[in-house]
């Protein structure tokens, strides 16, 4: 039976060791560039992705728990995502907050608190927020509910990404 000859010699080995550097060395180079080029059709594509809440005649100046439903595509796979948002109305303006408690992350609710009717309360560690967001000096959030993006077209209240108040 006839053995195969599996020597590399030394030409071969030192040009399959430099194709594999330069390969290497070229997706570096590649890569970032890809990703500069598409960044800013992925931004242009978050611009356009404002999500259709609730119709403006059903605000009053009492902040209410509305769903917000939307696709989240992470490129191998699309979630559902749902997400309580609070909206009121603060005279003409739609006013927007996200629930998430910016001290650790717990959701907050609006007048659950009895001896603070008119706040947001979160009952994990008693903190609280004015109806704006503002945090209430001395209890444990020390930053405002992040507020959300948002435009009315058509009668309807169409929310973007939250972002804290500063
Ligand atoms: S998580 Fe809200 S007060 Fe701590």
């Amino acid at each position: 039976m006839m053995e195969k000859n599996h020597n590399v010699s030394r030409r071969q080995f030192l040009t399959y060791a430099l194709l594999g550097t330069g390969g290497f060395m070229a997706a570096g180079l590649i890569m970032p560039m890809v990703r500069f080029g598409v960044d800013p059709i992925l931004q242009a594509d978050a611009e356009e992705d404002m999500i259709d809440v609730v119709s403006v005649d059903e605000l009053t100046d009492v902040p209410q728990a509305f769903d917000m439903e939307y696709e989240q595509d992470h490129g191998w796979h699309v979630e559902q995502v749902q997400e309580t948002v609070w909206i009121y109305l603060d005279g003409d303006e739609v006013v927007a907050l996200s629930p998430v408690c910016t001290h650790l992350g717990c959701t907050v609710n609006w007048g659950t608190d009895p001896d603070n009717p008119e706040q947001f309360f979160c009952p994990c560690h008693f903190g609280r927020f004015e109806r704006d967001g503002t945090n209430i000096p001395g209890t444990p959030p020390t930053e405002p509910l992040h507020r959300y993006d948002h435009e009315v077209r058509d009668g309807r209240v169409l929310l973007g990404n939250p972002s804290p108040q500063v």
